[in-house]
This record gives C-alpha cells, structure tokens and sequence, in this order.
C-alpha cells in the first residue's frame, strides 16, 4: 500500500513524475475530466481548513471522482471515543483512496498502517503538511524553475509551523539549497530539524536582514492553537509584518510564499507586488492535489519508500502531543542518522 505520509514517502524521480503530471493537468485540462470516474475520496478533517479540504474536494471532481467526508470530529463518531485506526478501517469500505487531517502529531502514520485504501497526510499536529508541500514546490517550479541552489528564508512560528518542517525536509533533498530561518528565539526550528541542515542554515532575528538573501521567501502565521499558554501567543503573534518597505530591501526576481490563512503578517499592501505569489500558490494546490491523487491510485503497485526504517524499543515518546499516547500502537522509535533517538510516529527528539 503507498501512501503519503511525508515528503519523503516519495523519490525524487516521484516527486518529479507528480510535478509533470501537475503542468500537463494544467495544460490539459480536459485529458483529466473523467479519469477517477467510479473513484471516491474520503475526506477526514478533524481540524478546521478552507484550502487543503476544498482543494482536495475541488481537484476530485475535476478529475470526475466523487467526494464524501466530515469537516470536524465533532460530526463524526470520534466524538463516541472511535479511534484514527478504526475510523480509517471504517473509511476504506466506503472509499478509493482518504485525505486525512488530524490535531495529533503522527496520527497520519497510524492511519496508514490500519488504512486498507491509499491515505495522504492533509496535516497532523505541529508535525507535517506534505501535500502543502507540493503546493509550495509547484509554485516554486512554475515562478522560479528550479528546486536546486536556492536560498530560501523561513519566517515565523517555525518551531509549530508543520508546513515549514515539511518545505525544509523536501529542498533539503535537493543539492545547494541554502535556509534563512527567521523566528523570535522562543520559536526557533526544532533542534533535531537544524542538525540534520549541517551548515546549510543561518538563524536571525528580523526580516530586514534576510530579505537580500532570499531567492524565496516562506511567511507562516504565528500558530496559535498550538500555544500551551495564550500569553505567550499574544506577546509573539505581530512578531514579523512584511511590508512594502521590507519588500523594497529583496531581489526584483524573489517571490514570497505563504500556506495561508495570513493573520496580519503580510501587509494587504504587498499582494498587488508581482512578486507576491501567494495565491498562484493557492490555485497550484489543486493542480498538484489533482497529480497526487491520479498518481497514488495508479501507483499502488509500487512498493513503499522508506528512508528511516523503524527499529523497535520499548520508549514511550515524550511528545504530549503525540498520537502514541491516544492510540493502540506499539510504541516505536528510532535512530537517526545523528544518532538521536526519535520517535517513529511525529519525530519527536527524546
Ligand atoms: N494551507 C492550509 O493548510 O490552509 P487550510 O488550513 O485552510 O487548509
């Protein structure tokens, strides 16, 4: 079974393949009106979304599937106590393939290894956000032509910012990719991300500095619903505001990104900028999304890229966040290639 968990769940020849496929989707839209005829995607959303949920819905009738699904826990029977594992066995007697997007870090794995239809991770926790990740790749590839030899600065929550880990683990695939990181210190990129970037990143403190370097600039919204204290969010939530000023310190050539929703970090001054690109980006999420489930449902043949293979210990992860702690699984971890011992479900260092 091939899911897509992470961002690298897939080869970089996949990845490739689902980028093409993206560009000829684009090119020929009605190539791709009746291929998922008979074909049905579960949607399973227990946090809220606008873009990823609608996207996915949107691209699965334009390829002429169907759609079924729940927008929150709450209408579903997680609110009886039913677990990710049995909703998922559940899900699969009624659809082709899932799109699942959950509040607990890891809960994607565990839906994968109880799911009998293909699932894609739509989000889960402060942890990944994969199929954002190809929207973001997708823009880069059509705005700027390459995914190698970029600098790419990072800026805002990116110690929570799930989109941000994902963007980093896929460009650090790709050769002479260079990381800005811009973040107040409290929410500085999780120690075991920055040991596996070596000496590729710099860290600093305000956008005024990163702003020449930048080939590509990621904004992220403060994430407030993964604050533990509300204070803290609110000393920290106007933390970086691009604004046409700041704009004005960049390369003519560079272009900004966002996952959205913006809360008030980007000023509504910069979006008439050419170089704001935000919402191309919100259109390529739905050309990619169209790729992804076209190619996951013709793939299942393939076997299942792994590049950390679990080893097995009897640790429970010390991420309160995790799905371990709420779900029936074993509890494993693994070995990274610092010699970190992680955990196998949301990565977390112990
Ligand atoms: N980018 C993104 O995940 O947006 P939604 O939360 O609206 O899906």
């Amino acid at each position: 079974m091939k899911h897509f968990l992470d961002p690298t769940d897939f080869t970089l020849q996949e990845l490739d393949e689902v980028m093409n496929r993206a560009l000829d989707i684009i090119a020929n839209r009605a190539k791709y009106a009746d291929v998922c005829h008979g074909k049905k995607l579960a949607t399973l959303f227990y946090e809220p979304s606008t873009r990823t949920r609608l996207s996915f819905t949107s691209a699965m009738m334009e390829l002429g599937g169907n759609v079924l699904g729940f927008d929150s826990g709450q209408n579903s029977s997680a609110s009886k106590g039913e677990s990710v594992a049995d909703t998922v066995r559940t899900v699969g007697c009624f659809a082709d393939i899932i799109a699942m997007r959950h509040f607990k870090e890891g809960s994607a794995q565990v839906a994968g290894e109880f799911s009998p239809v293909p699932v894609i991770n739509a989000g889960d926790g402060g942890h990944s956000h994969p199929t954002q990740t190809l929207t973001d790749m997708l823009t880069i590839l059509r705005e700027v032509g390459r995914f190698d030899h970029l600098t790419i600065g990072l800026c805002g929550d990116l110690k929570y910012g799930r989109t941000v880990h994902s963007l980093i683990k896929a460009m650090q695939r790709y050769e002479g990719n260079r990381f800005v990181l811009i973040s107040p210190v409290e929410l500085r990129l999780p120690e075991y991300m920055k040991n596996e970037l070596g000496d590729n990143y710099v860290e600093v403190t305000t956008l005024e500095e990163a702003m020449p370097l930048v080939d590509v600039l990621y904004m992220t919204r403060i994430q407030r619903e993964r604050f533990h204290e509300p204070e803290q969010y609110e000393r920290l939530k106007n933390s970086f505001v691009l604004d046409m000023p700041k704009m004005n310190l960049a390369r003519k050539d560079m272009i900004v990104l966002h996952p959205l929703p913006r809360v008030n970090e980007i000023a509504m001054e910069v979006d008439p900028d050419p170089r704001a690109a935000y919402f191309r980006q919100v259109e390529n999420g739905k050309f990619v999304r169209m790729s992804l489930i076209y190619n996951l449902l013709n793939w299942q043949d393939k076997p299942r890229h792994i590049e950390h293979p679990a080893t097995p210990t009897d640790k429970d992860c010390t991420n309160d966040r995790c799905i371990t702690h709420t779900e029936p699984v074993e509890k494993r971890a693994y070995t990274d290639a610092n010699g970190v011992l992680r955990c196998y479900y949301c990565d977390h260092a112990f």
